[in-house]
């Protein structure tokens, strides 16, 4: 066992701000340099190049922290997730793809529509564009859409096409020239193309977009949902069809909300409470399902909601309609947008995965040559309780595990760190679980604190004594600390129940100046009694860290850029700590290096 005393000095030697807030100064030794080792090894990404953001112009009111438009530029960044789809034994990932450069001014103007194929989801053979824009109602780009599989084996895309500069918007459809080319590689747009146009009292037409998966209706009928500004309000317009082809709008709006102005990447889908296996939702739905609508909003967060699909009304009516969008679950709390679900016939699962924007500056994006991944694909499923959304990283990614290191029945008491050793820590694998060994210590839980959990996550970061926690993981931390990531968790006593507080913070990811650089955070509820152990996953993969905690109750994913990792490949430590007044035992710590995959080449 070590003991902290160091480290932790030098965690909490940064001046404040007199709010609470750290800032850490820079050292001299901050370089510019853009390390190719920053280029992640079993992520998706395809082999270069840049996808731009329409997001990225209103990035700056997103980001309320960072004052600075240093980090919108680096945010307007990204491979987005088009659609995903499983078909005669070949996943299929398209995504927005800028195939003109790694840096392209014209925010999404022109963009195509990626596609890569797999057998595996793990391992991917990139392809030729599915689909460009070429005709009338895509000139301007092929924006985000889905992909659907309609009786008899048909596959089928329907996407946003922008008009003109203006981004006036329709929906438009593709089908596959050839069924029978296993990777589907050429796509032909449908010849009464535009299918819907932005044709109803109230409707923004430059705001009308990503039209979600197909289902079908107690009246036999195709419906899709698509995200819309209408009257000033969110909305997932609903439209039906008999054969995907035509398509009349449904009076009232699947859902609407004043949470925000406009809902994109909308995902609607079926699970089944305490069922790992997923749905398919053009299938018979069973007894006791719910459903799920997932909304991307300001351009940062994926937020959803779970209710019942109300086949009288043909409406979405979710259990709980919290006012304050702040207050909403999210799929994950770090830097995970767009992301887009798809039932896998292979496994009976449903999977999902988003785009994670670079936040390093567009410049240095141009010098990587590539900007923007994919999470790793998750499995998820509902809890028993039907109130929260649970997440894992997709099994096939353990083929790539190698090198087991295992340690068991650590103890770590206030202030000790345990350093893992014997894995390659900038590419692994690691699943520690935390046991409590008294719950008395909790402190005090604040519910205002759920309305921005990241300012909670700053204040109360790896240094900051408590009552049980901080404790977690040190990751990419260079000999002396000066940069290290940390993903950590704190144990509070709400008035029901326990509630944990997940952090991922990356104020001291690196020496790098102009990096986005937040403590992300997310709270889950915890029964003492009944769990004991909280469980951390993190995926480490060079400038990706995405971690799962309590068994994928909250997840993060995060972008980091080490100046350690550009100099010196060997010096990245690894850490599990504890800096609360309770001891923790650690039953179990597992974790492995992870091979290359086919993702990125
Ligand atoms: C999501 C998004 C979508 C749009 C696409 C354009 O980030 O804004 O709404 O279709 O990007 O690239």
């Amino acid at each position: 066992m070590f003991s902290t005393s160091i480290v932790f000095q030098i965690l909490v030697r940064p001046c404040s701000n007199g709010e609470g807030v750290f800032f850490y100064p820079q050292s001299p030794k901050a370089r510019s340099i853009v390390g190719k080792r920053y280029r992640t090894d079993y992520h998706f990404q395809p082999p270069k190049n840049w996808i731009n953001d329409p997001c990225g112009m209103k990035i700056s009111g997103i980001h309320k922290k960072e004052e600075e438009s240093q980090h919108c530029i680096s945010h307007i960044v990204f491979i987005k997730i088009s659609g995903s789809m499983y078909y005669n034994g070949v996943y299929h990932e398209f995504y927005q793809y800028n195939p003109n450069g790694s840096y392209n001014p014209n925010i999404s103007y022109n963009i195509v529509w990626g596609h890569s194929v797999s057998m595996d989801l793990i391992n991917w053979i990139n392809l030729e564009p599915a689909i460009e824009p070429d005709t009338p109602s895509d000139i301007s780009g092929c924006w985000t859409g889905s992909a659907t599989i309609l009786s008899g084996d048909q596959p089928i895309i329907i996407y946003t096409g922008l008009l003109d500069i203006q981004k006036h918007q329709v929906q438009n459809i593709a089908l596959p020239k050839n069924r029978s080319d296993p990777y589907l590689r050429e796509w032909t747009k449908a010849h009464n193309n535009p299918v819907i146009q932005p044709v109803v009292p109230g409707l923004n037409s430059s705001q009308f977009r990503d039209p979600t998966t197909g289902w079908i209706g107690p009246d036999g009928l195709w419906r899709i949902a698509v995200g819309a500004e209408l009257n000033g309000y969110s909305a997932a317009l609903l439209y039906k069809s008999e054969d995907f082809l035509n398509w009349t709008r449904v009076e009232h709006p699947l859902y609407s909300s004043n949470s925000s102005n406009m809902w994109e990447c909308l995902d609607f889908f079926a699970v089944l409470p305490g069922s790992g296996g997923g749905l398919d939702l053009s299938s018979a739905i069973p007894n006791g399902a719910k459903h799920v609508l997932k909304v991307s909003m300001n351009c940062t967060d994926d937020m959803y909601m779970i209710g019942v699909y109300d086949l009288k009304r043909d409406a979405f009516v979710p259990d709980t309609v919290l006012d304050d969008s702040r207050l909403w679950p999210r799929i994950d709390y770090g830097n995970f947008y767009a992301s887009k679900s798809f039932f896998d016939s292979k496994h009976g699962r449903r999977i999902i995965w988003a785009w994670s924007s670079e936040t390093d500056s567009s410049s240095d994006d141009v010098a990587k040559g590539w900007a923007g991944i994919h999470s790793i694909p998750r499995t998820i499923w509902l809890d028993s309780h039907g109130k929260q959304l649970l997440q894992w990283p997709v099994e096939e990614i353990e083929s790539l595990r190698t090198n087991e290191i295992n340690h068991q029945a650590l103890e770590l008491k206030k202030g000790d760190l345990f350093e893992i050793k014997g894995i390659e820590t900038l590419q692994a694998d690691v699943e520690i679980d935390f046991e409590l060994t008294s719950i008395n210590d909790a402190d005090p839980f604040d519910p205002s604190w759920l309305f921005d959990t990241e300012k909670h996550c700053r204040e109360a970061g790896a240094s900051v004594h408590g009552g049980i926690g901080p404790f977690g993981f040190v990751i990419l931390a260079s000999d002396n600390m000066e940069e290290h990531t940390d993903v950590h968790f704190r144990v509070y006593k709400s008035q029901q129940n326990y509630m944990v507080l997940m952090c991922s913070d990356l104020r001291r990811s690196s020496l790098r100046p102009g990096l986005y650089t937040p403590a992300y955070g997310g709270f889950f509820e915890f029964d003492f009694e009944k769990e004991r152990k909280i469980s951390l996953r993190t995926l480490i993969d060079r400038s990706a860290v995405e971690s799962f905690g309590g068994g994928g109750r909250v997840c993060i994913m995060a972008r980091v850029y080490p100046v350690a990792l550009v100099d010196d490949i060997g010096c990245a430590h690894m850490y599990a700590f504890n800096n609360g007044s309770a001891t923790v035992i650690v039953p179990q710590l597992r974790a492995w290096s992870m091979r290359r995959a086919q993702a990125s080449v």
